[in-house]
């Protein structure tokens, strides 16, 4: 064992990470007890950011007052077109959302995302073994995620790391520019273009070998031979690329922050080792959503006030967000609200499903909620099999995330053996 590694110094970049991280959380702790719905207008513009878990949940599941801010960016990213994570609630929602269901049914979380994540999460391991160290960022989850979404959508990209690249500059472009820096719009535009071009040649390459694969292109091509409405090539493109921007990148992000915490908690990590070694997979899938809450995807969700709208009427803290607002609904500060998630500031297993909004809530709640529900534990049991598992000595130990965005893990290393 490397006696260096539990003493590893933090870079002056993580120990700034931390720093803004509980300020954020002290932050909110504060907005909720004192400004729940906090509505600030600023350079023309009106600010809203709600705080607690239930006006966060009101705010999500009103879709129509407080809509998704994507539309643009997908048009970019589309051609000018819309998916259902830009729609409103409206037919076309419903239509396309039930259409790409349809192709992705919630049973094959367990029947085909489980067994293939496990073997293809071994296989990274294995490649690790002989090393005795494996970065839990692009090394396992990233090349885990692109190579099953691949081959379970049918679009596998010209090549793992060319696609992955691609796509989460998309991702970040779309979900974390908020600015909208013109210096990001240039490349994302032809990011997208290449992405386009990709899948419609995927798209025409499996006209012409039809029926020799059983993934979502094939089962879209089949609803198409139907007649289906919604299942045109420009609209199989338009959902395919939703799928691959929206699958790819996430539990990348999501797994190598949760070891971060875990790997800083030894009586919960031993716990969920404990837990993986007995393959009890509920116990470890609570495990590692407790860990997450405590730096999970994104502090909250972003929506466009649509219509005047008097959030948590009749409470002494409500306020109305007036139309044109610019809203957060604060996720990360909800799953901290001690009204509804008692002893919040513990790490704890005993808690119920709905503590947790790591998946967004209402209408647009992930479409890939139930694959992500098995993914995620699944990547994440194979490392905590690992024996004597810890941080790696030296900076390749701790969280590194990427220049471009911030949010994105490139490297968090840990050791074992
Ligand atoms: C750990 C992985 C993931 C996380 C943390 C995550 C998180 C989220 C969140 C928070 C939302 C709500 C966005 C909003 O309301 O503004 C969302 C929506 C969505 N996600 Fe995921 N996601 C993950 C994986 C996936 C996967 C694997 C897929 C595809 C198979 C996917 C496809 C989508 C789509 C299409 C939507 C839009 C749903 C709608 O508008 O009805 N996501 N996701």
């Amino acid at each position: 064992m490397d006696a260096r590694v539990a003493t590893a110094p933090k870079s002056s970049g993580s120990k700034l990470l931390d720093a803004l991280k509980s300020k954020m959380d002290w932050g909110f702790l504060l907005l909720r007890n004192t400004l729940p719905i906090l509505v600030v207008p600023w350079k023309g513009r009106t600010y809203a950011l709600v705080t607690r878990y239930d006006d966060v949940q009101e705010v999500l599941q009103r879709p129509n007052v407080f809509n998704v801010t994507y539309a643009p960016k997908i048009a970019v990213i589309m051609d000018g077109d819309n998916i259902f994570l830009g729609m409103k609630d409206e037919p076309n929602y419903t239509r396309d959302r039930t259409n790409m269901r349809m192709t992705a049914p919630r049973g094959e979380a367990l029947s085909r995302v489980k067994p293939e994540v496990a073997r293809l999460t071994a296989e990274a391991v294995q490649r690790a073994l002989p090393g005795g160290r494996l970065d839990l960022a692009m090394e396992l989850t990233q090349d885990v995620t692109t190579r099953f979404f691949g081959a379970y959508f049918g679009t596998p990209g010209r090549s793992v790391t060319q696609f992955s690249d691609q796509v989460r500059w998309l991702f970040g472009w779309m979900f974390a520019d908020i600015a909208n820096d013109p210096a990001k719009a240039a490349p994302a535009a032809r990011l997208a273009a290449d992405l386009r071009a990709y899948v419609e040649e995927a798209i025409a390459a499996r006209k012409q070998a039809r029926g020799q694969q059983d993934d979502i292109l094939e089962r879209c091509l089949r609803f198409q031979d139907m007649g289906t409405e919604g299942f045109s090539d420009r609209e199989i493109r338009n959902n395919l690329i939703g799928l691959i921007v929206g699958a790819l990148p996430q539990a990348p992000m999501v797994i190598p922050q949760l070891f971060d915490i875990l790997l800083d908690r030894p009586q919960q990590l031993r716990e969920a080792q404990a837990a993986a070694r007995a393959d009890d997979d509920a116990a470890v899938s609570r495990y590692v959503f407790e860990a997450s809450r405590f730096f999970p995807l994104t502090p909250g969700l972003f929506r466009n006030c649509e219509e005047d709208y008097r959030v948590a009427a009749g409470n002494w803290r409500a306020r109305t967000i007036p139309k044109g607002a610019f809203v957060m609904a604060a996720t990360r500060s909800a799953m901290f609200d001690g009204r509804r998630v008692p002893r919040s500031w513990q790490f704890r297993t005993d808690r119920p499903d709905y503590s947790y909004m790591h998946f967004g809530y209402g209408m647009h709640e992930c479409f890939g909620l139930y694959m992500n529900r098995v993914m995620v534990p699944e990547i994440c049991k194979a490392v905590l099999k690992l024996p004597n598992l810890r941080r790696a000595p030296g900076p390749e130990g701790r969280l590194r995330m990427d220049e471009e965005f911030g949010i994105f893990p490139m490297n968090l290393t840990v050791a074992f053996g």
